[in-house]
């Protein structure tokens, strides 16, 4: 079993490393290549060839354009990472037989009302990042090939700079914290993720009928302001000296940026569950556990 890893360095790739291990042999690549192999999403005809010449039964796509608001001045740049290098991806899957495995976000919804959204519901994406991963999932489907499409939200990981780390360090510093309160998701871990695209691989290559779009998450929901506090209250009881006093919650429309983002970020995850046989883990789990390996203290 030969599995093509694209996007290796990123916080999911870098946990895809390890997780992917089991199941065959993994070719790794960033986007600087190896070996004459192409790894740079941007290079399409490289990206092409370079699946033509190693023929992999599976490959799994954790690099993407991330940058939510840079991709509002650079949509022609951010739409070639995220969907006309995916639909290259997805038209060579489709030739050799087998399976596609790539990232999508709860940014492909708008964000209204309070339930989760579910895979069936409409897509209207609120920004450039949105529009360009839908086209992305659009085109993988469009293709036939067989694929496993995990949205997933607020992703987290012990490695690369994620928003607990920054509430920590800024909780140092500052006195005041405002963070916003009118945005509800569940943050989730790279770890989680790609454990779960390992199990998810094994099961799919028996079951094709699993092919599809899946929505990946943590369990639970909580505002930024909710996981501001909790990561700062965890890092108190750690005994960890903090100078903050007050995290004040603000809204969306008090913090603007770029891009606009949805305030529903919740995801129903019963799909994954039900088809793969999985539980997911409530967030506060995978949150305490960065705690630990990247502060290094001890409960
Ligand atoms: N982060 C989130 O909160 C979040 C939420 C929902 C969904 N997702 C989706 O989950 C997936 C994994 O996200 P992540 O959090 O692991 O992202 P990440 O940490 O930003 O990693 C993205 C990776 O893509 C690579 N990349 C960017 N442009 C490239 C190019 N032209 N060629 C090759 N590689 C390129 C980056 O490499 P460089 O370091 O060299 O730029 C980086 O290693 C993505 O599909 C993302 O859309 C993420």
């Amino acid at each position: 079993m030969k599995i093509l890893l694209l996007g290796k360095n990123g916080q999911v790739g870098w946990e895809l490393q390890r997780a992917l291990q089991p199941l065959g042999q993994v070719i790794a690549l960033d986007r600087a290549g190896e070996c004459g192999l192409v790894g740079n999403l941007g290079d399409l005809p490289g990206l092409r060839r370079t699946l033509c010449d190693l023929k992999p039964d599976i490959v799994v796509n954790a690099a993407a354009y991330t940058a939510v608001d840079k991709a509002e001045s650079e949509p022609a740049l951010a739409r070639r990472i995220n969907a006309e290098a995916p639909a290259i991806l997805a038209e060579c899957m489709k030739k050799l037989g087998g399976w596609l495995v790539h990232y999508s976000t709860d940014y492909v919804f708008d964000g209204s009302g309070q339930q989760p959204w579910r895979e069936d519901q409409s897509t209207a994406p609120l920004n450039v990042y949105g529009q360009t991963k839908r086209e992305g999932e659009q085109a993988i489907q469009a293709s036939d090939c067989k694929h496993l499409i995990f949205r997933t939200s607020w992703v987290y990981a012990a490695r690369g700079n994620n928003f607990a780390k920054t509430m920590l360090r800024l909780a140092a510093e500052r006195e005041q914290l405002k963070i916003i309160d009118d945005q509800v998701g569940a943050p989730t871990s790279a770890e989680l993720i790609a454990d779960i695209t390992a199990h998810c691989l094994r099961t799919a290559r028996n079951k094709p009928v699993a092919s599809g779009i899946y929505h990946l998450a943590a369990a639970g929901e909580v505002s930024w302001h909710g996981y501001a506090n909790f990561v700062i209250e965890q890092a108190r009881q750690a005994g960890q000296e903090l100078a903050v006093q007050k995290i004040a919650a603000i809204t969306t429309a008090d913090y603007p940026t770029p891009a606009q983002r949805p305030l529903n970020s919740r995801l129903d995850c019963s799909k994954l569950r039900d088809t793969f046989g999985l539980h997911l883990p409530d967030w506060q789990n995978g949150v305490e556990r960065l705690l630990l390996e990247t502060q290094g203290y001890s409960s």
